[in-house]
């Protein structure tokens, strides 16, 4: 599988097939129904300070090629996480990155300090920056790009491992809230969280999402993701995560060519837990057949103008 190394900061990957947070849990979850030592890292669900039970159900619907959640972050929390789940991933065979979220500025950076202040093998930190921001009026951290920046920067002053910004597709420009992630020292952005979405039963006239909006993903919102990953890999110069509705070998292509040099597998997951390790080995077979590397690939698109 040599045609399949990349390379993110100063990190090397076996490939660049990961699996995105809030859709493979904690990790250890899922053992039994694939070969996680296939996958080229995972990404955990979000990790707060306090420990959440996330929002009341019903939390999901399925909708035409693809489904809402609004989860609403429920994890145990950041110091129950680093008792019970950092001893598992000790020689652990993939590679961890801790995704971490907040309502303040303050609690990313507690939560990351948490993790910095003990001795683990975890990769890095993926920084969900779509939440809530509470303390400073109701924002969100991923729309503003004064925050992302302020955020990022003091995350970066506080780590020496690989830091990703996760960007929301919710704003006007994506570039410009990568480009203040960027300039504040992030190694990477990643790029899509979810869009905002509503379902609705016609029939009872009830919401299907107990919060009335979630977060619309899977293969509905694969053209958007292209999109998103595609400027992105234009205006910036780190490297750039695809996520959004990827199901198959041809779906990662397709990102590598708009500019991608990994990608994360998310709400696939639910159908086929196993759908990570064997795009891995589809992308292989590709590779080797027409004699090239993922990272060539990078950027490739053959546009009209
Ligand atoms: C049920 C569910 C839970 C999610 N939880 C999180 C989360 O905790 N943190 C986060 O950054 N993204 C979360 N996401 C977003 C995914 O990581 C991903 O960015 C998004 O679903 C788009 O990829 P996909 O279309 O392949 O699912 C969640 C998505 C789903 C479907």
């Amino acid at each position: 599988m040599t045609n399949l190394t990349i390379k993110i900061g100063q990190t090397v990957f076996k490939n660049p097939v990961f699996v995105a947070s809030g859709t493979f849990g904690y990790g250890t979850e899922i053992n039994d129904l694939t070969d996680i030592s296939a996958l080229g890292a995972i990404i955990t669900k979000s990790i707060t300070l306090h420990p959440r039970e996330g929002n009341p159900p019903p939390r999901t619907i399925e909708t035409l090629g693809g489904m809402i959640n609004s989860i609403g972050l429920a994890n145990m929390g950041v110091d129950n996480y680093i008792r019970d789940m950092l001893p598992l991933y000790h020689q652990f065979p993939t590679k961890i990155i801790v995704n971490i979220a907040g309502s303040t500025m303050e609690e990313y950076l507690q939560v990351l300090k948490k993790f910095e202040s003990v001795s683990s093998n975890i990769t890095g930190y993926e920084i969900n920056i779509s939440c809530p921001n509470v303390k400073e009026g109701g924002m969100a951290f991923g729309v503003n790009a004064d925050f992302t920046a302020r955020l990022t920067e003091q995350l970066r002053s506080l780590t020496q491992r690989l830091l990703i910004v996760k960007l929301s597709p919710n704003v006007t420009d994506i570039t410009q809230i990568g480009k203040a992630a960027q300039r504040a020292g992030a190694d990477a952005v990643s790029a899509i969280n979810t869009l905002v979405g509503m379902s609705i039963d016609s029939t009872t006239r009830k919401s299907n999402i107990y919060t009335t909006y979630g977060g619309l993903s899977g293969p509905a919102i694969k053209p958007v993701a292209l999109a998103c990953v595609h400027k992105l890999f234009l205006k910036l110069k780190i490297p750039v995560i695809g996520i959004g509705g990827i199901t198959n070998v041809s779906d990662a292509i397709e990102f590598a060519l708009a500019g991608a040099v990994a990608f994360q597998v998310g709400t696939a997951n639910f159908r086929d837990p196993d759908i990570g390790r064997k795009i891995v080995y589809e992308l292989d077979d590709y590779c080797t057949q027409n004699n090239l590397k993922y990272s060539d690939l990078k950027g490739q698109v053959i546009r009209y103008q």
